[in-house]
Formats: structure tokens, C-alpha cells, sequence
């Protein structure tokens, strides 16, 4: 395939960015997107140009590093994959492709393609965890009975991966998806129970404190959600705070 690619280019965050061309050829329909960026980045180098920054890591749907914005969309056309997965096969021959980086406040561009999500492991670290004695007398987990449809929920939850593609995908940039995700993972064990109420009160106010917007019911988080993370887990979180509140 030949392909137009209107990339980001951006040096820094106080530096203004633009959309350049680049004309590229001999694209397969088998590779990656990131494998098609890859084959950029090598014929810029050859030709002593700056390569494009973009970022990844496990290139298997894993890590959530992977954040571009391919045609308006998070992750690209595709549904239920990371830009990682996504498949060139995606596009035809002589399509133009506009790549940019996630788009939000919240997310300042550090260069180019890459944003700085540090704001999500914020909120993770405002109250995404359990609290256990590891003095010696740690309790074994499977010694606490959870009943199957609750541990799937939960463990449904727990597959997000903090991409960042809800909040892109967002007019709000609402962060309400990741956070209620993370929320959820825990309000539905016996394990998470305990710290329940400060744990929602701490992760929204940390959501609110970084700047994302509001949740307006949109639904296009769950629509571009790599891991297929439901709006159901925003009514959980929405409830799990209103009692923590009222308990407060
Ligand atoms: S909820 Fe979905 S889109 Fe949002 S960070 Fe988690 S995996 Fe990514
Ligand atoms: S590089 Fe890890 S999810 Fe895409």
C-alpha cells in the first residue's frame, strides 16, 4: 500500500505543533500500525531527519502505553484493540492517515506523539489498592469466599489497562471510565471493602484535582474502550459515592 500520513510533530510542551505530511510505500496489510510507523521512522533516520516519537512498550494490548489518535479516533478504526493491534489491513491503498496524540489537558504533549499520562497513576495512587498486613499472619486470599459473578465484574474491571483512550475519546475529557474502572475492581470484593468509602472520595477528588471534565453520558469512552470497560462501572462508582458521602 501507499499511504499519506498527517503526523503530529511537536517538540516540546510549550512548543506550537503542526501536522506534517509524510508519503510512505510498500506497506503490507499484515503489519502493525506501529510497524507501519516503525518503517517511518527508519527512512527518516536514513535520511537524517528527526524520527517520530511515539510511545509503547508490550505491543500485545498489555501495557496501555500506546495512545494515538488515527483518524479522530483513540486506537483507530478498529473496536476492542490497541493502537498495538491495530492491523494496516485496517486501510486501503492510497489513504491519508491523520495521527495525532491524545488530546486533553490533563495529558500534556511531552513530544510529538507522547503524552504524559503520570495524571491516571495519581489517581491510582489516591486509592487504587487494598491495604494487607504482610506481618506474618497475612491471610490467604482464597480463604475469603466471592461469588462468581462478582469476581468476574471484578476481574472484568481489572482489564483496563489506563490507556487513556476514554478521556481522548471524550468531549469532556472526562477521566470517569479509568477511574470507576479502578474503583469498581475493588468495590465488588470483600477485600476491597474496608477502605471502600475514602478509597472513592480520595480517586475522584485526585480526578477532579487533575483537571479532567465531567461526565455528560456520552458513552463514547465505552465505544473506544480497548478492553471493552462498561458505562455500568461509572453508575458503580456514581453509587459507591454518593454512600461514601452520605456516609462522610
Ligand atoms: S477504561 Fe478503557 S479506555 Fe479508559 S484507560 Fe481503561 S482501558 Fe483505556
Ligand atoms: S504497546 Fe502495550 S498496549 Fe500497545
Amino acid at each position: 500500500m501507499k499511504l499519506t500520513l498527517k503526523i503530529w510533530r511537536q517538540k516540546n510542551n510549550d512548543a506550537k505543533g503542526e501536522l506534517k505530511t509524510y508519503p510512505i510505500d510498500g506497506i503490507e496489510g499484515d503489519m502493525s500500525f506501529l510497524e507501519m510507523l516503525d518503517v517511518l521512522n527508519e527512512g527518516l533516520i536514513n535520511k537524517g531527519e528527526e524520527p517520530v516519537q511515539f510511545d509503547h512498550d508490550c505491543r500485545e494490548g498489555i501495557c496501555g502505553s500506546c495512545s494515538l489518535q488515527i483518524n479522530g479516533e483513540p486506537h483507530g478504526p478498529d473496536r476492542l484493540v490497541t493502537t498495538c493491534q491495530l492491523h494496516m489491513r485496517m486501510f486501503n491503498d492510497g489513504d491519508t492517515i491523520v495521527i495525532e496524540p491524545f488530546r486533553a489537558n490533563a495529558f500534556p504533549v511531552l513530544k510529538d506523539l507522547v503524552v504524559d499520562r503520570s495524571s491516571f497513576d495519581r489517581i491510582q495512587q489516591a486509592g487504587g489498592f487494598i491495604s494487607v498486613n504482610t506481618s506474618g499472619n497475612t491471610v490467604d486470599a482464597n480463604s475469603i469466599p466471592v461469588n462468581k459473578h462478582d469476581a468476574d465484574e471484578s476481574f472484568n474491571a481489572a482489564t483496563c489497562i489506563g490507556c487513556g483512550a476514554c478521556v481522548a475519546a471524550c468531549k469532556n475529557a472526562s477521566a470517569m471510565l479509568f477511574t470507576s474502572a479502578k474503583v469498581s475492581q475493588f468495590a465488588l470484593l470483600p477485600q476491597g471493602k474496608i477502605e471502600a468509602t475514602e478509597r472513592v472520595l480520595n480517586m475522584v477528588a485526585q480526578m477532579d484535582k487533575e483537571g479532567f471534565g465531567n461526565c455528560t453520558n456520552t458513552g463514547a469512552c465505552e465505544i473506544e474502550c480497548p478492553k471493552g470497560i462498561s458505562l455500568e462501572s461509572i453508575a458503580r462508582m456514581n453509587r459507591e459515592y454518593l454512600s461514601a458521602s452520605l456516609e462522610g
